[in-house]
Order: structure tokens, then sequence, then C-alpha cells
């Protein structure tokens, strides 16, 4: 399989193409300031791919503190998996594991101890994909999503950076 993509950061020129690539894969949809105000806070963990000026697909980040529920004790730095897509015609090639492993990077930059996303139960290629990588499923929110879907969450423990 070809893979000749570029991982890269997020900068401010991309936000419309990355809106779009965003309005093509999924229902849950954002303001350019959401976008930008990410991008502001956490830019280690905004990556995208592209391919010959093309942008085949994101990763956004934030990065939270909360109680782990991995055993790591009291208050943990935690990197959210805030949204990804990978436009259609470009998947099944790795762009998604590739953007994925870049972001998880950032949120060792960021000191997080644990990486975390949110899935509807029924979206079985990401599921996979979460699981490839390690995600394990640790609960699920009843309604999670505006359409009343039930949302797995999935984490994964993030090794310190040496
Ligand atoms: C989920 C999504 C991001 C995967 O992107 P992708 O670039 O195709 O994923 P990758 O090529 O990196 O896949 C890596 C692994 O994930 C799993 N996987 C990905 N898509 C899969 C599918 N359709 N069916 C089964 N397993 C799948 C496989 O294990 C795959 O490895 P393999 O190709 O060697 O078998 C993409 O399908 C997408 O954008 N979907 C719509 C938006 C979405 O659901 N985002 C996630 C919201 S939580």
């Amino acid at each position: 399989m070809e893979t000749s993509y570029t991982i890269r950061k997020f900068v401010p020129n991309d936000l419309q193409a990355i809106m779009q690539v965003n309005r093509v894969c999924l229902p849950e949809n954002y303001t350019d300031f959401f976008f930008i105000d990410l991008h502001q806070r956490y830019p280690e963990t905004f990556i995208l791919a592209e391919e010959n000026s093309k942008y085949l697909g994101y990763i956004m980040c934030r990065i939270e503190i909360g109680l782990s529920n991995l055993g790591l004790g009291g208050l943990t730095r935690k990197g959210h998996i805030v949204s990804i897509a990978v436009m259609p015609q470009a998947r099944r090639k790795g762009v998604a594991q590739a953007v994925i492993n870049q972001a998880l990077e950032g949120m060792k930059y960021y000191k997080a101890k644990q990486a975390f996303l949110e899935v509807r139960v029924t979206n079985e290629p990401a599921i996979s994909l979460y699981k490839k990588l390690d995600f394990e499923i640790s609960r699920t929110i009843n309604g999670y999503y505006s359409d009343g879907e039930d949302a797995y969450v999935m984490t994964k423990k993030l090794d310190p950076k040496p």
C-alpha cells in the first residue's frame, strides 16, 4: 500500500480545509473558534495528514485533569481525543494510526499520563482502530451523543517520555 502522505502539525491556514474534513466525516461539527482555541492551547496534539496538498485527515485533542481510572492515583493529566477523522477515499492506509501516534507523543509532551476518548458503541471501524492501538473500553456513557446513542469511553496508559 502506498503511504506517501505527510503528517504535520495544524496551522491556522489549514482551518477551512480541516473543518470541511470534519463535516464530511462526522455529525459532530464545531465552530471555527473551537478549532482555533484547541490549536492555540494544545498545538502539539492537533495533527493532520496531507498528500499532494490534499487534506486526508486530522486529530485534535485537549489536556484535562481528572481522576485516573487506571490506578495512577489521585488527579492525573489526561489527553482527551476530541475529534479524529480520515476522508473516505484515504481510509485503511494507516492515516488514523499515524495521526493518533503523533498526538499521543504530544500528550506526553504535555505530561499526560493517560489518553482517552468517547466513541459511538456502533462505530466498529473506530473501536477496532483504538483496540489496535491498545485502548481499552473503560465504561459506557448512556445517551452521550445528541441523537441519543451511547458512547464507550476508551482509555490507554501513556508511557512517560524518556
Ligand atoms: C475511524 C477512522 C478514523 C479510521 O481511519 P483510517 O485511516 O481508515 O484507519 P487506519 O487505516 O489507521 O486503520 C488502522 C486500523 O484500524 C482498524 N480499522 C480501521 N478501519 C476499519 C474498518 N473499517 N473495519 C475494521 N477495522 C478497521 C484496523 O485494525 C486497521 O488496521 P488494518 O488496516 O491494518 O487492518 C475512519 O474510518 C473515519 O474517519 N471514520 C469516520 C469518523 C469517525 O468515526 N471518527 C472516530 C470518531 S470516535
